[in-house]
């Protein structure tokens, strides 16, 4: 007999905790959308405080194939229009999957913005977390640092060098070690040693953190990303009153000076805490995303011969034009190949699955309403490997980014 109430107990608090946050969140929001006639996007809310995180952990940590947590909710919803309702991270969320609802939300400034939760790793003075203004002053300076033709010819030179020496050394070292080496020197004018490697393994800590639930808790991503941050934030305070102290901030030599040196219209400066935190975030920014293309960029090309061959041909028709060693940053734009290359590598390796937005005006998109005040998880990867937006999607092609397929694509 007990083992019957016990039963009806465990299944009526499964039906519940099942149910609670559709109710949480859906049915006032029910409430409202019957007068507006417009309905929320379909989808399950999950369980209380953890919502699908269990199966969104699942699909990209376990099976390791994180466009079936996508394609297992078009199987139960059916395709609708490409946005789904969930709850992850903590929060309410819209997760949109399809390059039409994709470019809606990133192209719509004004009623999405851009918001990380777990915003206190990336700071909350940093260009990632500010907007506006802010967001343009600090965006502006970096694109002019690392993006106009006086920057990226500075970079190319000095970074083709490096990479050089490093492969050559790599059948010797067995690992190497590149990126982070040219971030410590373009960013903060330090050579490799002990002070970068231990910048590395802190970094290494954090970035893990960035798209982890965000529970302080010991023994979480985000706890212990926190932890480094902490002691990123202590190593970059003491370099900042280093470089005042050396008054060293008279030349524009590195990205930390010019962040120390930036003045909006009325000649302001960025404080000192928006200048720890903006390099901080930078780093993250160029690092992991620069080393784990490079990774996977190598790795495609030894898998595919035939394009590691038209690459060579094309880049070293042009050192020879150039009768030097190196690819002149002039001549980056006419390596047709090579750019095609580039974007196939982008498309493929994903490094940036996804990125987040917060609703700050409710929306309606198409007949469903995304509500004020949820996240939005804009499932980038998704939309590089569905064979409706690219044919045989984990086939290595850069000839597809010819102009024809790109309109296809697009
Ligand atoms: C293959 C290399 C890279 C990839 C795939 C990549 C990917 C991305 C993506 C997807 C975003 C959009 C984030 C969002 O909208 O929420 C972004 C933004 C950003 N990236 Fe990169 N990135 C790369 C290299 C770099 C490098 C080298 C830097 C140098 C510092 C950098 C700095 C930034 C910054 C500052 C932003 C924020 C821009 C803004 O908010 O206006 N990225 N990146």
């Amino acid at each position: 007999m007990d083992a019957i109430y016990v039963g009806w107990f465990g299944l009526v608090i499964g039906f519940v905790l099942w149910w609670w946050n559709e109710y949480w969140y859906i049915v006032p929001l029910k409430f409202k959308c019957s007068k507006s006639a417009t309905k929320l996007p379909l989808g399950h809310m999950g369980l209380p405080f953890i919502g699908e995180m269990l199966s969104f952990l699942w699909y990209f940590k376990i099976v390791r194939r994180p466009d079936d947590f996508i394609n297992a909710k078009r199987r139960k919803y059916g395709d609708g229009v490409g946005m789904f309702r969930t709850h992850l991270f903590g929060v309410p969320s819209i997760i949109v999957y399809t390059p039409a609802v994709n470019k809606f939300v990133l192209f719509s400034d004004d009623n999405f913005k851009q918001e990380w939760s777990t915003v206190e790793l990336l700071g909350r003075t940093s260009m990632m977390a500010v907007h506006g203004i802010a967001h343009m002053r600090v965006r502006n300076f970096v694109l002019n640092a690392i993006n106009r033709p006086k920057s990226l010819s500075r970079i190319a030179t000095f970074v083709q060098a490096r990479i050089v020496t490093t492969l050559q050394s790599w059948a010797q070292m067995g690992k190497i070690k590149l990126t982070f080496d040219n971030i410590g020197k373009l960013f903060l004018s330090k050579e490799p040693g002990p002070f970068l490697n231990s910048l590395d393994k802190l970094y290494e800590g954090m970035v893990p953190g960035l798209r982890a639930y965000p529970l302080n808790i010991p023994g979480f991503a985000y706890h212990h990303a926190l932890k480094c941050r902490r002691k990123l934030e202590d190593i970059f305070w003491m370099e900042l009153g280093k470089r005042k102290n050396e008054n060293k901030v008279k030349s524009t030599s590195d990205l930390m000076d010019g962040l120390m040196q930036i003045e909006d219209g009325e000649g302001d400066k960025l404080s000192d805490k928006e200048v720890v935190d903006n390099i901080v975030s930078l780093v993250i920014g160029g690092y992991m995303s620069t080393s784990l293309s490079s990774m996977w960029a190598i790795y495609l090309l030894a898998k595919y011969p035939i394009v590691l061959k038209k690459l060579r041909e094309e880049n070293m028709a042009f050192t020879k034009d150039n009768q030097g060693d190196f690819i002149a940053a002039k001549d980056v734009s006419k390596l047709k190949y090579t750019n095609k290359v580039v974007e196939e590598v982008i498309r493929m390796a994903n490094v940036s699955s996804f990125v987040f937005r917060k609703v700050v005006n409710e929306v309606d998109y198409k007949g469903y309403k995304i509500p004020k005040g949820w996240s939005i998880l804009v499932f980038l990867r998704y939309v590089h490997t569905d064979p409706e937006n690219f044919n045989d999607p984990m086939h290595f092609d850069p000839d597809r980014w010819n102009i024809k397929e790109i309109a296809k694509s697009s």
